[in-house]
């Protein structure tokens, strides 16, 4: 992938490879010290700030654009779970979305600064009206492309953070199939055991091809992944779904 060649190591380091080293200091978690370390020692954190990206994690989705070419010129994206706006600066930029005429829409809880040509809904996604406020966004125009970079802080308790995960995964899902128009995409994070058999069965039916992409600036040692459907196979005038 060019990103990974351009950074030779594809943004992973070793812990031997770090170069600025952080001391524990007094009242500074272990854990801490190590975020620290991280963050001054990863190149995706140095190139986002050069690059005016407000996260690193602006890269995967940079990634699996330039790898499977998710986005084209004039094409309307839903960014799910969008602070603090990485993957909304990135969608912005290659569908050429302006103030005049945007084609972004992004969605979080949390407050977020504006985003030339981004149309942002300070909102919990999955509230019940949260779908009709984003078509509403949309201008009542069909989608390219959902993608989802959303998680819920975790609580510690495996099997509950597990069915969380899954759930948000299958609204996001479900949504994605409702405003996606005939030839879209669907991007969402998922975490290692996190893609249900029952979800991927449903997403083949619907795209025509569905897979897990890890980007290289998705952290080696995390277990986040991330599942890609393209394809939108459409939906029948009748709701009815269609099938092969
Ligand atoms: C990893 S961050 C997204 C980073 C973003 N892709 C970027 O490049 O800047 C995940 C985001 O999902 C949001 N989120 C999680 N659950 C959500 C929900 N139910 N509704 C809206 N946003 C949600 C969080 O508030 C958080 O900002």
């Amino acid at each position: 992938m060019a990103n990974s060649k351009a950074l030779g190591t594809g943004g992973r380091k070793s812990a031997r490879d770090l170069k600025i080293r952080v001391k524990t200091a007094k009242g500074r978690k272990i854990a801490s010290t190590k975020w620290l370390e991280r963050q001054l020692n990863d190149p995706y954190v140095a190139r986002a700030r050069a690059e005016g990206y407000r996260s690193r994690a602006a890269f995967k989705i940079k990634e699996m654009d330039e790898r499977h070419k998710l986005f084209k010129r004039g094409m309307r994206v839903v960014d799910l779970g969008a602070a603090p706006g990485g993957w909304s600066q990135v969608a912005a930029k290659a569908v050429g979305s302006t103030p005049e005429h945007p084609l972004v829409v992004g969605i979080d809880y949390l407050d977020m600064d504006p985003i030339p040509g981004v149309i942002l809904l300070k909102k919990d996604f999955t509230e019940d009206d949260a779908p009709a406020m984003l078509e509403a966004a949309l201008g009542g125009h069909k989608a390219d492309v959902v993608m989802s970079d959303m998680a819920w802080p975790t609580t510690g308790h495996r099997a509950t953070d597990h069915l969380r995960i899954v759930h948000l995964i299958e609204i996001a899902a479900d949504f994605a199939i409702q405003v996606l128009k005939p030839g879209g995409s669907f991007v969402a994070k998922v975490f290692q055991g996190g893609t249900e058999h029952e979800l991927l069965h449903m997403l083949k039916r619907h795209f025509r091809s569905t897979f897990h992409a890890k980007p290289p600036a998705s952290r080696a040692d995390s277990s986040e992944a991330y599942l890609v459907a393209m394809g939108f196979k459409g939906v029948e005038e009748d709701g009815g779904d269609v099938d092969d």
